[in-house]
Parts: structure tokens; C-alpha cells; sequence
């Protein structure tokens, strides 16, 4: 399986699909999944501290490494900081923490999982960890329009990546566009928009689908990637793991992605970062 990569502002190449753990807490089943991802051909596995499987995720890593089925050098793991450690010393210590819990001596991506908290210290750490090689690429994750755009501008290294909510419900390609004047890559997160608004049956991703013997799920992946967007759809199955790393022997013509542009809600029918609801809920997850 040849998956398409995507050149980081420094040089750094990132795989355009990868395979996200978000929502699988078993340590067992998010073992097994990330070993099973990884035999399918999964290079890039994301994973968060919040997500509380980073240690299943490095035990993974470590048998697929034992049994020869890739080297360490070709995987390339990303994980978050939460809210609680938003904070130069938190930054520290929660890269430790996770290092430790992954079981890895570097980490490809490090991200800032939320917008909320002192996000300049924590980056001001990142920033030296980075440059002490400790991890190849720093970014953010949720930082919409203008709350990436005010960072982007103040601090000194720009962050490398953007993972925000990416599907044809939510194009976003203003925050796209945006990310690109800071020569930030943008990544989806729920790139099979969580299962919401019919995705995996929806009459036109299904006909676009038709033309090429793809599923829905796989058109909607292959969207994202021709736009420039990296993906990392979840599933703990093995069939869908397969079906959804099948996307490297077609392309989509113009018409096609001009269809799927048009199902833009131009909302998101999962979070909204400025709903002060939410922000509450998302800063109370952090008061363990
Ligand atoms: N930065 C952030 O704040 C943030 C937020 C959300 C997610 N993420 C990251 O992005 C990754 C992906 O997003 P997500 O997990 O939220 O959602 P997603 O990948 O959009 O959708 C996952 C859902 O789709 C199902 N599924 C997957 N492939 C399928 C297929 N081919 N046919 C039918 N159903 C299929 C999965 O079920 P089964 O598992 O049962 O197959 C699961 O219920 C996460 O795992 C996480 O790493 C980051």
C-alpha cells in the first residue's frame, strides 16, 4: 500500500491517511486495533493523553516492531497535550508523561489538543523540545479561524500542522486557505464525520462512489486527501481498516469534488469550540 505523503514546513514528510484511537479506552481492543492498522499498511497513528490509551498504542508499536512488520523510522506517531497541562512546566511534563506511556525515545507530532489555556507556554516548550529533537513536528488541534490565526501570528515557530474537524459537512476551506499563509497543513479530524448525517449510505457520495466501485466512506476520505487534507479515519474493525486505506488507485475529477463541496453545511454537527457550553465542558474534563 503506497500512501501519499505531505511535506511539513520543515521538511518533515507526514503520511496523508493514518489511523485515529480516539473513543477506544479498552486497552485491549485499542492494542489489537493499532496492530491490526499498522499489518493493513497504516503508517501514522494519532492518539491524545485525553484518550487515556497512549500506553496501548506504544505496546502496539512495540510487538509490530518486534515481529518485523516496520521499523520505527517509517511509523509516524502523533499525540496531544490536554487542557490541564496547557502550561510551559505542564508541557514538560505531560511530553514526559506521554514518552513514557508510548514507551518512544521521540515523538513525530505533538500537538496542542484545545485552544484554551496558556497555549504560549506550552508552545514555548514544545518549541524547545523540537529544537532539542525530541519531536519532529509541533502543532495545534481546534484552533479555529481566528484563534489560529492570532496565534500563528505571535508566535515564532509556526505550528507545522492544524488538526481540525474536516468532512464534506464541514469543508472549512476558509480555515484551509487560511493555514496556508503560515504554511500550516491542515489534518481532519472525524474525517467520516463521526458516522453523523447518513455519511457511510449518502446518495451522492455513494454515486460518486458507484463510478469507481468505492463506498461512500471511501469517496469522503479521498476528498479530503485531494484537497491537501490529511486523514485518520477510526474503526476497529479490520474489513473497514482495509476499505478505508483503499483510496491510492483513483481520483476524484473536478465534477466529483464539486459535488461533494456542495454538501457543506458550513457548521459543525459535532462541536462547536465557540459555544460557551462547550468550552465549559471541555475545560471541566481537565479537573480529574
Ligand atoms: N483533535 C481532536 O479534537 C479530535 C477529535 C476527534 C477525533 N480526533 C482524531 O481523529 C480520529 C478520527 O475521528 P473519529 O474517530 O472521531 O471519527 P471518524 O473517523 O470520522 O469516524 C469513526 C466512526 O466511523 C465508523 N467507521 C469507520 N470506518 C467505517 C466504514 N468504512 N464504514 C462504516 N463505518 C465506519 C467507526 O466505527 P467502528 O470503529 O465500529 O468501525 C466509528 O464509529 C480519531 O480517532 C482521533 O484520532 C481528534
Amino acid at each position: 500500500m503506497n500512501i501519499g505523503n505531505v511535506t511539513l514546513s520543515n521538511g518533515v514528510k507526514m503520511p496523508l491517511e493514518g489511523f485515529g484511537v480516539f473513543q477506544v479506552p479498552d486497552p485491549a481492543v485499542c492494542r489489537q486495533a493499532v496492530l491490526d492498522a499498522i499489518e493493513t499498511g497504516y503508517r501514522l497513528i494519532d492518539t491524545a493523553a485525553i484518550y487515556m490509551n497512549e500506553a496501548a498504542v506504544g505496546e502496539a508499536i512495540k510487538e509490530a516492531i518486534a515481529k518485523g512488520v516496520v521499523k520505527r523510522e517509517e511509523l509516524f506517531i502523533t499525540t496531544k497535550l490536554w487542557c490541564n497541562a496547557a502550561s510551559y512546566d505542564g508541557a514538560k511534563k505531560a511530553f514526559a508523561d506521554s514518552m513514557n506511556n508510548l514507551g518512544l525515545d521521540y515523538l513525530d507530532l505533538y500537538l496542542i489538543h484545545q485552544p484554551f489555556g496558556d497555549v504560549y507556554g506550552a508552545w514555548r516548550a514544545m518549541e524547545e523540545l523540537y529544537q532539542a529533537g525530541k519531536i519532529r513536528a509541533i502543532g495545534v488541534s481546534n484552533f479555529y479561524i481566528g484563534r489560529f490565526t492570532e496565534f500563528a501570528e505571535i508566535v515564532d515557530l509556526k505550528p507545522m500542522v492544524n488538526q481540525i474537524e474536516l468532512h464534506p459537512f464541514y469543508s472549512q476551506y476558509d480555515a484551509i486557505e487560511n493555514m496556508k499563509q503560515y504554511g500550516t497543513v491542515p489534518q481532519a479530524w472525524g474525517p467520516l464525520a463521526e458516522g453523523k448525517h447518513g455519511i457511510f449510505t449518502h446518495p451522492v457520495l455513494s454515486a460518486v462512489g458507484a463510478k469507481y466501485g468505492k463506498t461512500a466512506a471511501q469517496i469522503a476520505l479521498k476528498w479530503n486527501i485531494q484537497r491537501g487534507v490529511s486523514v485518520m479515519p477510526k474503526s476497529i474493525h479490520k474489513d473497514r481498516m482495509e476499505q478505508n486505506i483503499a483510496l491510492w488507485d483513483f481520483t476524484l475529477t473536478d465534477d466529483d469534488m464539486k459535488s461533494i463541496d456542495a454538501l457543506d453545511l458550513g457548521h459543525s454537527e459535532i462541536i462547536d469550540h465557540n459555544d460557551p457550553n462547550v468550552v465549559r465542558y471541555i475545560l471541566g474534563a481537565t479537573k480529574e
